[in-house]
């Protein structure tokens, strides 16, 4: 019999042949080979091995700012809820019924004062723990038919969940790193005023890699190119654009400078991507026109700014996570991005806007401005990544070479997912 994919026991998981042999054979520098972004069965691996076993972006704390407030994400097959209790304290938990496994919330978001099951009305607390079941004896132990928890972490108010048994132990190393860069935007005190799903026809890790260079983008962001200078995502010095990157990299250190110095900023780059695996890299980065905000005249959308903070011209504060997510955390506003495969052709981004918790609509910002760029950014990304997941199918296809210049974060990004891969194959 063909041997198929299969997680077989806990800590062992192994790939078909094939599968390994793809990965073993993987060519640096290169896009990655077709099955990569098109085969059921390496889709399939994707979700045991890099979803199921690594941190991963689920949602943003003001998603849910009162105890009782949950939302659900669907992670391949699992799907999770994430539920602020009565203590305020953010807990996941699978989405599944202990007594027959019915699906408990199924709504995308809600608020509740306990989880119960919609079948035969078995009552959860916010903390999990089953209060009623009725009709089950006086032999039924209730303390052993608590909700499945998920290992949750809050990085200054971004959710990460993890589906893994034992978690990747660096999660804390990346908090550490990061919480001095976010807290300043206080998340906690922001509120959605948007979230927008989109539903892309393309295999997940085309729409990182997408994310991961912005070689792209000056054919095809004329709405992001008002603000962002596409050289400050990634471009490193070529002999043609030389000079350009030196005055550009001049602006970096001069405004990083006055964010760090005059302003107690963090805002210099780190990268965190080779051999890691919770992998990510953060950079404030001066924005053009007025500096303020990624709007189309780059200022600020909203008027009631974040945090504390007294002065608009901020840059942005870019985030990128391996292997699910993207965020500019700006003066004013914070747009974060979500990435959910659906299948092995399918891929969910979901976007969302926050401004701060007082802010009004109509009086502090207007929706249309605020969404404008980002909005018009993904419906031009999301054509590229599915002309290109249909370029793949062709049996031209061959992976190409990737510009050592500007698609150096694209080549980290994949071997990031070789060598996870590779790990966890040989585990
Ligand atoms: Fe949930 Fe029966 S399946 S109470
Ligand atoms: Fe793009």
């Amino acid at each position: 019999m063909k041997e198929t994919y299969v997680a077989c026991e806990p800590g062992k998981t192994k790939v078909s042949p094939e599968i390994a042999a793809l990965v073993e054979n993987r060519k640096p520098g290169h896009a990655l080979d077709a099955p990569f972004y098109i085969s059921p069965e390496v889709f399939e691996a994707d979700m045991k091995l890099i979803y199921g076993q690594h941190w991963i972006y689920v949602a943003v704390e003001s998603e849910i700012p009162e105890p009782g407030d949950y939302i659900t994400v669907d992670i391949h097959r699992n799907s999770v809820v994430v539920v602020r209790d009565d203590d305020n304290a953010i807990k996941a938990f699978h989405n599944v019924c202990r007594h027959r496994g019915s699906r408990l919330c199924n709504e995308h978001k809600g608020s509740v004062g306990n989880i119960v099951c919609p079948y035969h009305q078995w009552t959860y607390d916010l903390e999990g723990k089953l209060l009623f079941a009725e009709h089950m004896g006086d032999d039924f132990d209730r303390s052993r038919n608590g909700l499945k928890s998920v290992h949750l972490q809050n990085l200054g108010g971004l959710l990460f969940i993890c589906l893994a048994d034992s978690p990747p132990a660096d999660f804390d190393e990346f908090k550490a790193a990061m919480e001095p860069y976010i807290l300043p935007h206080q998340i906690s005190k922001t509120k959605v005023a948007a979230q927008i799903d989109i539903v892309e026809e393309c295999n997940w890790k085309l729409t990182i890699e997408n994310n991961r260079e912005c070689y792209h983008c000056a054919a095809n962001h004329p709405e992001l190119t008002a603000s962002i200078f596409e050289y400050g995502f990634g471009y490193q010095a070529s002999p043609s654009n030389q000079a350009m990157l030196e005055s550009y990299d001049q602006l970096v250190l001069e405004r990083s400078k006055d964010w760090e110095g005059g302003y107690g900023l963090p805002s210099i780059e780190i990268e965190h991507l080779d051999g890691r695996i919770t992998g990510f890299r953060t950079q404030r980065l001066p924005l053009d026109q007025h500096g303020e905000s990624e709007t189309l005249d780059a200022k600020i959308a909203s008027k009631k700014l974040l945090g504390d903070f007294t002065r608009a011209d901020l840059g942005a504060l870019s985030l990128w996570t391996q292997p699910n997510s993207w965020h500019h955390f700006m003066s004013d506003h914070i747009v974060t991005f979500q990435v959910f495969p659906l299948s092995a052709e399918r891929t969910m981004v979901r976007t969302t806007w926050l401004v701060h918790q007082d802010a009004v609509e109509g009086v502090d910002y207007n929706l249309d401005n605020l969404t404008a760029v980002w909005n018009a950014t993904n419906n031009q990304d999301r054509h590229l990544v599915e002309i290109s997941q249909k370029g793949i199918h062709s049996d031209a296809y061959v992976p190409g070479t990737y510009s050592p210049y500007t698609e150096i974060y694209v080549e980290k990004f994949c071997r990031w997912y070789i060598e996870r891969l590779t790990a966890l194959i040989n585990a």
